[in-house]
């Protein structure tokens, strides 16, 4: 009913009239969050348009021609634990007062920020006119290709992007678009939770948090039935890959007996918070029997605290297994357990339990500290490894860091700050700074996909050691001439427009309030908008260890280029009361989900 524009007038409004109301309730207090932030007004605002958009009539509009809620489940899905009750008030996380900005910076900030949005514009423009309502766009030959299902991801995962950005027509015009998603036929046989989960289900949650559209919590809803359908198991795990035609008779489905840990790991946000929006508990249920194999399982590890990269979820089994890492395969499953213990407002123990010991073992034996050829000059920078432990139980560091695993600075910050402790934001800091080296190192700006590094052998004093990098860059075939000293390898030297970096410094300038960090995220950006720039929009760089004029491109731009990496640039050079770490977790995608206190 209340689908008309300027959404503005209308809300005021509204507003007024809930306002009136809910004062009369003597409802206000409880509805808003203790005053405290300079951005206190604007969030009122917005929590309060929130609360009265859920208000708003429903509009019937679902139009999936198969009804996920109506399988017999031959194994009916765990259904019995609740939300938990009992919220605690969490730390701040936000930096507590940012400095004041002169007429002059707030211009050149602005000046980026404008930028930043040109860019993403620019790209959503092309998928509108190459690749309207498939999965993603070929930026260079100017295509289209379905790659999860066909459900327009890329439409799915930029809308929320497109409402921070304050592109409200685009907004309306690709939720109309999700309204028409026909979540009842599928591409592709087989479907992938993970994927569907993270980008899909993540970007309609945020989607309607931010905007309060019924229709998007009634298609995240359908969506849902799909990925609640992966539970379907003996045993209650979920099935990576979904069988579509399978899955919709509820006879049963085979869980697979290795799979990597991620997979299994990364559904709990988007499911708690699926039950937290719609009030029905069955999706955190179901989610929470698989975290709490992971809770028991936790210390008996070959690597105590952290999981191995592969699992066994068939025998629900994720404690055999000898590689342990923080990048591809197993990142998430990490990241997302301080961020459950934020979301449930720290009423969960387990995450906080969890969260503890795995940094605590992450930072003994994951990470280390390169050995970069100026020594103390380049800075006190960490970097994720991996860990092979050998046939004596020791563990062996694998000193391969990857683009993905830039995201642990963000997580050590984030966590430091909801568990209080300053050395894990430290650390969080150094990690961040280990990304932008690795950026800056190279002559296009840009990080490769996978490198090695000289780790040093003490993380407090770090002097260069020629021989020592000779030796480690000459036991590694992939080492060429070109590279940066320091650097032993690239052995995958694509940039896939990545956003984990600026993730991390996005993390990193919002707690710490430093604003080297915008500095820092500016020269990304920069490097990132050169070395990627199409006639049409934005590609992956098949090689960025070498300069050129024109970088080698591949024809291909992920969903996350639109839905993560321009959303942190953005958010970066935006003011910090703009989806602030206060009232938001962002799922691994980087859609935000409201905080409910
Ligand atoms: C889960 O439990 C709730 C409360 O007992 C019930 O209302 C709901 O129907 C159950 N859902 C399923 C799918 O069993
Ligand atoms: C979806 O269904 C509703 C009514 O059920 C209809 O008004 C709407 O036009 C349909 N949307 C699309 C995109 O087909
Ligand atoms: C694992 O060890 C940590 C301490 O490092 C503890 O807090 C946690 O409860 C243990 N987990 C289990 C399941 O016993
Ligand atoms: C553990 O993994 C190894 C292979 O890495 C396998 O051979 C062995 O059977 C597994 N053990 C259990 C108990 O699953």
């Amino acid at each position: 009913m209340f689908v008309g524009r300027p959404r503005i007038v209308r809300n005021s409004i509204i507003l007024t009239l809930a306002i009136l109301t809910i004062w009369h309730l003597g409802l206000l207090s409880r509805a808003l969050p203790p005053s405290s932030a300079s951005s206190s007004t604007s969030s009122e605002w917005s929590r309060l348009e929130h609360l009265m958009n859920h208000g708003a009539p429903r509009t019937p509009s679902s139009n999936s021609s198969f009804d996920w809620s109506s399988i017999p489940f031959r194994y009916p899905p765990h259904n019995t634990t609740r939300l938990p009750s009992q919220h605690k008030p969490l730390p701040r996380i936000q930096h507590h007062r940012f400095a004041p900005e002169s007429p002059a910076a707030a211009k050149e900030r602005t000046k980026r920020l404008v930028a930043v949005k040109k860019v993403f514009q620019r790209a959503w423009q092309a998928y509108k006119t190459f690749a309207w309502k498939q999965d993603a766009l070929l930026p260079i030959s100017g295509g289209a290709r379905e790659q999860f299902s066909g459900w327009a991801a890329t439409l799915v995962d930029s809308l929320d992007t497109l409402w921070i950005m304050g592109l409200r027509d685009d907004f309306d015009e690709a939720v109309a678009a999700v309204a028409g998603i026909d979540f009842g036929s599928s591409t592709s046989s087989r479907v992938n939770v993970f994927e569907t989960n993270i980008r899909y289900l993540g970007g309609l949650l945020a989607a309607y948090d931010l905007s309060g559209r019924e229709v998007l919590l009634e298609k995240a809803v359908e969506l849902g039935g799909v990925i609640y359908a992966s539970f379907n198991t003996e045993n209650g795990m979920p099935v990576d890959f979904l069988s579509f035609d399978a899955a919709k008779l509820g006879k049963g489905l085979v869980v697979e007996s290795s799979v990597v840990s991620a997979s299994p790991g990364t559904l709990s946000l988007e499911l708690a918070h699926l039950s937290q929006v719609t009030g029905d508990a069955k999706y955190y249920s179901a989610v929470a029997r698989v975290m709490d194999v992971f809770y028991r399982g936790q210390n008996d590890t070959r690597l105590p605290g952290v999981w191995p990269m592969s699992v066994n979820m068939r025998a629900g089994d994720v404690v055999n297994g000898s590689t342990f890492t923080l990048g591809g395969g197993a990142d998430s499953l990490y990241e997302y357990l301080p961020k459950m213990h934020q979301l449930l407002g720290g009423g969960e123990h387990k995450y906080e339990a969890m969260s503890r010991a795995f940094l605590q073992a992450a930072d003994r034996h994951l990470l280390f500290r390169p050995m970069l050829p100026r020594g103390e000059q380049d800075g006190d920078v960490l970097m994720p490894g991996n860990v092979n432990v050998d046939e004596g139980g020791e563990p062996v560091l694998d000193p391969e860091t990857e683009h993905l695993a830039c995201f642990v600075g963000g997580m050590f910050g984030l966590a430091g700050r909801l568990f209080g402790r300053a050395e894990d934001v430290d650390t969080g800091v150094r990690l961040t700074n280990g990304c932008v080296y690795a950026y800056r190192a190279f002559p296009t700006g840009l990080m490769p996909e996978r490198v090695d590094l000289a780790p040093c052998r003490d993380r407090a004093r770090c002097p260069w050691d020629e021989e020592h990098w000779l030796r480690e860059r000459d036991k590694r075939p992939e080492w060429e001439p070109h590279l940066p000293r320091g650097f032993a390898s690239a052995k995958d030297p694509r940039y896939l427009l990545r956003p984990e970096a600026v993730e991390s410094v996005f993390y990193a300038y919002r707690i710490t309030g430093r604003p080297e960090f915008q500095t820092a995220a500016w020269d990304m950006f920069t490097a990132v908008e050169r070395g990627t720039r199409t006639r049409f929009a934005n590609a992956a760089v098949m090689d960025v260890t070498r300069a050129a004029e024109e970088l080698p491109l591949e024809d291909y731009m992920e969903s996350f280029w639109l839905a993560e990496t321009l959303k942190y640039f953005y958010l970066v050079f935006s003011t910090p009361d703009i989806i602030s770490l206060d009232d938001f977790v962002l799922n691994t995608e980087a859609h935000p989900f409201r905080l409910t206190r």
